[in-house]
């Protein structure tokens, strides 16, 4: 068993997990996306809910099936993710912002296809921003004692970006893993550091999303009153 399985020490908690990526369409046909396959935040719905935890899972665009004993919201948006997260939160002791939700997204969405011009190029892509879902729901909690957590993806000077975004977005636990084209995304396996508020620095070595999942809620519990 990881740690803590052997325990509810979840029962009587509600838990929000977002997971995967956003797609952000361009036309009926095409999206602009990212390769979450969204396999750290149903580790994370697993585990809680077999620590006894009532568990939200909002879920975008995985392909993945519903886990057992577990809520799932399936958006496809980040505007759509930032609505069902923020309605799950209402109650939630805990929210754990494991989606990577798209930066951008088109400012204009064609009704139609998009179709070749003979002889034109192409007209450039304008994108405009996506509301920032972890800084908001960290700023305006529906209760103070609410435990708000992260993740970062990285690809260079992983520790101090870290830091430098656990400051900034607000909440109180951070999940900084280095990202690259085959590391930790659509794998079984992560490795990441856990920065608290309080400058705590947890490593997590190489090993099963499962047992980062178990450490952070691990560190989400003490954080609960
Ligand atoms: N996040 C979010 N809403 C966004 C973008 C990100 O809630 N519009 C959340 C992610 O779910 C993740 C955390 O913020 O938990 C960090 O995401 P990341 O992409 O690493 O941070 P950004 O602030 O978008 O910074 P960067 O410019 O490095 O992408
Ligand atoms: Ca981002």
């Amino acid at each position: 068993l990881a740690r803590g399985e052997a325990f509810a020490d979840l029962a009587g908690l509600h838990v929000v997990v977002s997971a995967g990526g956003t797609r952000e369409p361009l036309d009926p046909v095409r999206f602009l996306g990212n390769r979450s396959s969204g396999r750290q935040g149903y580790a994370l719905a697993r585990t809680a809910a077999a620590r006894g935890a009532r568990v939200t899972l909002v879920e975008a665009n995985t392909q993945l099936p519903d886990p057992a004993g577990v809520d799932v919201v399936h958006v496809g948006t980040a505007v759509e993710l930032r609505t069902a997260v923020i309605a799950a939160a209402r109650d939630a002791d805990a929210v754990v912002m494991a989606a990577a939700v798209a930066d951008f997204r088109p400012s204009e969405y064609a009704t139609g296809k998009i179709k070749k011009k003979d002889g034109r190029e192409p007209a450039p892509i304008a994108l405009v921003r996506n509301p920032d879902i972890l800084a908001e729901i960290s700023a305006d909690r529906p209760r103070a004692d609410q435990v708000i957590v992260g993740f970062a993806a990285e690809t260079d000077d992983v520790l101090a970006n870290g830091r430098d975004k656990l400051r900034r977005k607000g909440c109180d636990l951070l999940v900084v893993n280095e990202v690259g084209e085959r590391r930790t995304f659509g794998s079984d396996d992560n490795e990441a550091v856990i920065l608290a508020t309080d400058g705590t620095e947890t490593p997590v070595p190489h090993g099963p999303k499962e047992v980062l999942s178990d450490t952070v809620w691990d560190l989400v519990l003490p954080l609960l009153r």
